[in-house]
């Protein structure tokens, strides 16, 4: 039996349309602020309960973030959940990015399943992380 892999891709992509909304499949098949930052001075590295881990990069420059990047050995779910959060991030001062909810993540993303919430949550605590780091680089 040989595989339609046309057909394969059509079905892959309504059930995909079926779990999640245009912005979260936008974010997570073309993430954003996924590449290398050519300079950073705060990181942090986060796993959540679920096992998967986002890394996250920040330039900081006059108290506000200048430069974001991010990586995860997640899902789709935590690409669109660490995209969208850089995004929120960028260009924001660190006080105001510190402020950045799961809440705001998954408005941002028009929602997601229940049962992927969470991976909003580790990219918040992931951001909230590597500023923790650049404010207390000594902890
Ligand atoms: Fe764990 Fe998405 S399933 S972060």
């Amino acid at each position: 039996m040989s595989i339609d892999w046309e057909k394969y891709q059509e079905l892959y992509e309504t059930a995909m349309r079926l779990n999640y909304g245009e912005v979260v499949l936008d974010h997570g098949k073309n993430p954003r602020n996924l590449e290398d930052l050519e300079k950073f001075n705060a990181f942090s590295i986060v796993t959540g309960p679920c096992g998967d881990t986002i890394a996250m990069w920040l330039q900081v420059e006059d108290d506000k973030i200048a430069g974001i990047s991010f990586t995860t050995d997640g899902c789709i779910t935590s690409l669109a959940a660490g995209s969208m959060t850089t995004e929120l991030a960028k260009g924001k001062s660190i006080a105001d990015a510190r402020e950045i909810s799961q809440q705001d993540v998954l408005e941002a993303l028009g929602g997601l399943p229940e049962d992927s919430e969470h991976c909003a949550l580790l990219a918040t605590n992931t951001l909230k992380e590597a500023i923790k780091n650049y404010c207390n680089p000594e902890e």
